[in-house]
């Protein structure tokens, strides 16, 4: 047993009824979350961590978060690209404060130990001492002292990073069904990055994941969506969920602005809505089959296609009762201004500010509010029955959580 085991916190059961139930208490439990960090973000998980054409050239890095630890990818001389944890072996300082950067060397600010760009320690300040005094003992040995390394794995420009060192090869970790959708977006083609945002969202992380992994709150929730057709659940619709339950796809094809039978309870949908101007809704048919397609990656990933939007959205841990929301909007180098132009129209529905999923970020911190005051309740998640299967071709269910939580459980082990 180890010692996290036998400091066990006293969360309280899983409610009876199993996959249909989540207890409202995994959004704010502090030792739960604690967990989480060490089990999820930190254990047999690849992370996304950014793009390389974020990186392109020796030199370059760019910080960013596995989890609620800060990390730095980096290409070095050889064009390899390493992850190092942001905080120094000396005394932890987390040196690196920078979104990207360019250098030949990272140095920390408090007592400038100086590291190259694979995360080896090359220097420390009066180590010899002054006038033979002092400094670091003679036995110091400075290859022990290097950044902690993570695994690493790419596909077709996307990095992932890992605390483990034993991790499945990344098409593996995927798996087949879920790699095919990776590929239909990440196809080999170089990618451009066309702008970012962030928010931080006072709600659990878990939250956010739950909500793209929902794709019924959509066609009520969402009046953009369902006014204009962008997505709803009256179209042809398909979720796919991968073996283990960790990750998801939801697809979707574009439907016609109109009432009819199978919308009429869809409150929010606004009959004749139009746009003063319309370019934000002139989509240019791009891709095969679906016209949407939002898949969830375990533990961090959001890869959104709406329309000609691309968007990843990486899932940062803030404490169990914020997270934030990393967006890198992106299309492809071969693309022309005008596909640029049309990419970066189409991302007004999104983002902290989207006119989608602004109903989403508030809607969250609404949810929060709620189940943090109730730990003893628990939520009712039995659309579409009580299990869940790898393939549905409609979007009314709530399968998709429950296989999230059958892994989840696996995994944190309650
Ligand atoms: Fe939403």
């Amino acid at each position: 047993m180890s010692s996290e085991s036998a400091s066990t916190p006293n969360w309280p059961e899983w409610p009876r009824e199993g996959l249909s139930r989540i207890p409202y208490w995994v959004y704010s439990d502090a030792a739960l979350y604690a967990r989480e960090q060490e089990r999820i973000f930190a254990g047999q998980s690849w992370n996304y961590v950014a793009l390389e054409g974020e990186i392109p050239n020796a030199g370059d890095w760019r910080r960013t978060w596995v989890g609620d630890r800060s990390v730095i990818v980096v290409r070095d001389a050889k064009n390899e690209i390493h992850v190092l944890e942001n905080r120094c072996a000396h005394r932890g300082v987390q040196f690196c404060q920078t979104h990207l950067g360019h250098g030949t060397e990272f140095m920390c600010p408090y007592h400038q130990w100086t590291y190259n760009l694979e995360g080896s320690l090359v220097g420390v300040p009066f180590r010899r001492g002054i006038q033979k005094k002092g400094g670091m003992p003679a036995e110091f040995d400075m290859k022990q002292h290097g950044l902690r390394k993570l695994s690493v794995a790419r596909r077709h420009g996307v990095i992932f990073a890992s605390f483990a060192q034993d991790m499945p090869d990344l098409g593996d970790y995927l798996t087949p069904p879920i790699l095919e959708l990776f590929d239909r977006v990440f196809d080999g083609r170089k990618l451009k990055v066309l702008g970012y945002s962030r928010q931080q969202t006072p709600a659990n992380w878990k939250l956010m994941f739950e909500n793209i992994k929902d794709p019924y709150h959509a066609s009520l929730l969402h009046v953009f969506l369902l006014s204009f057709g962008l997505n709803r659940a009256d179209a042809p619709n398909r979720i796919v969920i991968d073996p283990t339950g960790r990750h998801a796809a939801g697809m979707s094809w574009r439907a016609e602005q109109k009432r009819t039978e199978d919308n009429k309870e869809m409150r929010s949908l606004i009959e004749g809505l139009k746009l003063q101007g319309d370019s934000m809704l002139q989509p240019m048919r791009e891709y095969e089959r679906y016209t949407i397609c939002l898949m969830t990656i375990w533990p961090n990933m959001i890869v959104q296609q709406q329309s000609n939007t691309l968007a990843i959205r990486q899932l940062v841990t803030r404490g169990p009762q914020a997270f934030e929301l990393a967006w890198t909007f992106f299309g492809y180098e071969s693309d022309d201004a005008e596909m640029d132009l049309r990419r970066l129209r189409q991302a007004n529905l999104m983002g902290p500010a989207g006119f989608v999923s602004i109903d989403d970020s508030e809607v969250l911190g609404f949810t929060q509010q709620g189940v943090a005051r109730a730990p003893e309740a628990a939520g009712v998640v039995e659309m579409d029955g009580h299990g869940w299967a790898e393939e549905a071709d409609h979007a009314i269910t709530e399968s998709e959580l429950r296989a999230f939580y059958q892994a989840y459980r696996a995994i944190m082990d309650i």
